[in-house]
């Protein structure tokens, strides 16, 4: 979180001080640094070195398109989920030979975007998905690079949420039936298997699920091409953890080099495809406080941001460091919430927070990835708005919903 820091006794991202931001566009707002975004890509890209590879960024962490801009204005690729993703990633200007789509639920409809864009490869997840694919390449005249995601039945040791590698898990194909499901992709005429895929998790902090899964799954990748399948790419997915509060997540180069001997092993191309590691901690959600009120005992400080804004702790009862603009700010014992019609919306629960006064702001910090990206209407709130600092300049990314964005398509019928 180095690009958030405080400087003469003001929170600043980069060069410029968050009071400044908060009071010009309002809050709430997040706020993402582009030397965050850019130290991160690189310190991944790097850990690569060596390897043949390409560095994807997650887009579901983070789709804004200037965030992604940036990305791919670095060298990196991008994981898409949804023909959203993909028109979000190509808008972006990323480079479509860079782009790699994976999903359990993709429709005809996708696929054929994914094709039409000539992606990189589908990260296929089923024995359903591939013949859906090769119909659907025949009727558009088209071939489709695969990758066929495995479940290596590992566990990510992360949150049950955001653990997908372990048996009875609805994502990828199970290992052992990964091999005739390749053998079948010899009587498809329109798709080409030349990738590995896995995924087992996201916010990992350690190297055992890489390592027991990177085991299984280049194992696959070599009786793949014993068998004669010329496997040109090999995924090991993303889920590389950050530190929100004391977690100890290995670094991309120790991440790397514990599994380096697997990844040569393939001969392959190898992908990774990060969301958090890269946005995570270059993004805040800055808050300004409404009310403070104490109820039951307890101290409440009621936030301008809700559940709907930042979804992670009501979600997961996730940690998201709270500090306060100014440094010289005291601490106290607090709830922070918001102001959405749920007991669950809350942001910090009896933690120690600034002690801030009503119409003070706050930052939530670690909030890059996963944050506006899961943001929602919910209460008829209009989402936050989104700026990008870099250096000393900054510019609003996307503007706060107005009350018309609100009510946007929807239509009242003749019989009313
Ligand atoms: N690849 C695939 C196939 C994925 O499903 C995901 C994340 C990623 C890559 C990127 O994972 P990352 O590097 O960001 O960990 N909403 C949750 C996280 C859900 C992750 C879903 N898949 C959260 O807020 O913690």
């Amino acid at each position: 979180m180095e690009d958030f820091h405080y400087r003469e006794g003001g929170l600043h991202c980069e060069d410029v001080p968050l009071a400044e931001i908060a009071r010009s566009a309002g809050t709430p707002v997040y706020v993402y640094s582009h030397g965050a975004l850019e130290r991160a890509y690189r310190e991944l890209d790097q850990a690569f070195a060596g390897l043949d590879h390409l560095v994807c960024f997650a887009v579901k962490a983070n789709g804004n398109l200037a965030v992604l801009r940036s990305l791919a204005s670095f060298g990196a690729g991008a994981d898409i989920v949804s023909g959203g993703e993909l028109y979000r990633a190509v808008r972006a200007g990323f480079d479509p030979k860079k782009v790699v789509f994976a999903g359990v639920g993709k429709t005809e409809e996708e696929l054929a975007c994914g094709m039409g864009e000539r992606i990189l490869l589908f990260n296929v997840e089923s024995a359903s998905e591939l013949e859906r694919l090769d119909r659907t390449a025949a009727k558009y005249g088209k071939k489709a690079r695969v990758s066929l995601r495995v479940n290596p039945d590992v566990d990510a040791e992360s949150h049950p949420a955001i653990s997908t590698g372990q048996e009875g898990s609805k994502f990828g194909i199970p290992l052992g039936e990964a091999v005739t499901l390749a053998e079948k992709t010899r009587e498809y005429r329109c798709v080409e298997l030349i990738g590995v895929h896995q995924h087992v998790g996201s916010q990992i902090t350690k190297l055992d699920p890489y390592t027991a899964s990177l085991e299984k799954t280049t194992g696959l990748v070599e009786e793949l091409k014993r068998r004669g399948f010329d496997i040109r790419y090999f995924n090991m997915g993303g889920g590389l953890g950050i530190r929100y509060r004391d977690e100890t997540a290995p670094t991309p180069k120790e991440l790397v080099d514990a599994v380096r001997p697997a990844l040569e092993s393939t001969g392959a191309k190898i992908i990774c495809e990060m969301g958090r590691y890269i946005a995570g901690n270059a993004g805040a959600l800055l808050s300004g406080v409404i009310y403070r009120k104490k109820s039951g005992g307890k101290s409440f400080l009621v936030a301008d941001a809700g559940m709907n804004d930042l979804l992670r702790p009501s979600l997961y009862d996730a940690y998201h460091e709270v500090r306060a603009l100014s440094e010289s700010t005291g601490l106290t014992t607090a709830d922070l919430v918001g102001p959405v019609c749920e007991s669950g919306d809350y942001l910090a629960q009896g933690r120690e927070l600034p002690e801030a006064a009503e119409g003070d702001v706050l930052a939530l910090m670690g909030a890059g990835a996963y944050g506006f990206s899961m943001a929602s209407n919910y209460n008829a709130r209009r989402r936050p708005a989104e700026v990008l600092v870099r250096g000393d300049r900054w510019s609003i990314v996307r503007e706060r919903e107005s009350n018309a964005d609100l009510i946007k398509g929807e239509l009242v019928p003749a019989f009313l």
